[in-house]
């Protein structure tokens, strides 16, 4: 991407589960290329919401999602092409995000197919276990054989497949046994800057957005009440709120 400003960014945007229900109110966030973004939030502050909303998976009821410079449109099918090819999801559970009857090495190659990427998909899919930490003949066996950890490498590999921009990660980590999360962020953390990919990490975990993310912003109730560098958010927060959330973490590292 060669466009400056934004890759993709959340303007004005509100959301709401039927008529009643208002779960988003005049969100504004913006994911420049290559940068890492965190979004923290108490549970049902609306963050899946708006990671679903930047995927193109639900549409917002006010505002846009703007993608590159154009308001992402679902309904045209050459531009969501490229937008998934640019922007790819990775999912909480590692569990459920893979098809258990799938060799590993069909899974991650699946993106390149569905995405009509013209590449030999075995010489990518040796590639990037690799990149990820797994030896090449994981791409026979299937996703049974593989713990938590090897499982969200599994994922991540896949969503790399397309070589993707920006990875929008909804708590990645917090399906995993604590002693491998860190492995798993340090994964992150090196492809982000081995490879330049930009992620927004959606997690309610203050301690691994300090550790991982440039800028934050933090969503309450919908709103989001404060957001900029993650070192100025969590040495002098401006919003009660987010003094609080601080307050409920039991250690951070020393700013
Ligand atoms: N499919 C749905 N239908 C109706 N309401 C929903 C749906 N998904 C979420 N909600 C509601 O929207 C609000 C925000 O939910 P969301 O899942 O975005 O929160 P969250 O910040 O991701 O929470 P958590 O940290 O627990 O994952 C909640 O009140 C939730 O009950
Ligand atoms: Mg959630």
């Amino acid at each position: 991407m060669t466009a400056p400003g934004p890759l993709l960014a959340a303007e004005n945007v509100g959301f709401g589960y039927g008529r009643e229900q208002r779960v988003l109110t005049d969100v504004s966030l913006t994911v420049a290329p290559g940068a890492s973004v965190g979004l923290v939030g108490e549970s049902g502050a609306g963050k899946t919401t708006l990671l679903r909303l930047l995927l193109g998976l639900a549409v917002p009821t006010e505002g846009r999602i703007v993608f590159d410079g154009a308001a992402l449109n679902v309904r045209d099918r050459r531009a969501m092409r490229r937008f998934r090819r640019a922007v790819q999801p990775v999912y909480q559970d590692p569990f459920s995000s893979l098809d258990p009857r799938m060799p590993v090495g069909r899974s991650i190659a699946e993106p390149l197919r569905s995405l009509g990427i013209d590449v030999d998909p075995r010489a990518r899919v040796a590639e990037l276990l690799e990149a990820v930490g797994l030896s090449a003949d994981a791409a026979e066996r299937y996703p049974a054989e593989f713990s938590g950890g090897q499982r969200q490498r599994i994922a991540i590999a896949r969503a790399l497949a397309p070589r993707p921009a920006l990875l929008l990660a909804d708590e990645p980590v917090s399906a995993l046994d604590t002693s491998v999360r860190m492995h798993v962020i340090e994964l992150l953390q090196r492809l982000a800057h081995e490879q330049g990919i930009g992620f927004l990490l959606v997690s309610h975990d203050l301690t691994i957005v300090s550790a991982l993310c440039e800028q934050m912003a933090v969503l309450e109730a919908g709103r989001i009440v404060e957001q900029g560098p993650t070192a100025s958010v969590l040495t002098s927060p401006a919003h009660p709120y987010t003094a609080q959330l601080l307050a409920s973490v039991p250690r951070l590292p020393a700013p």
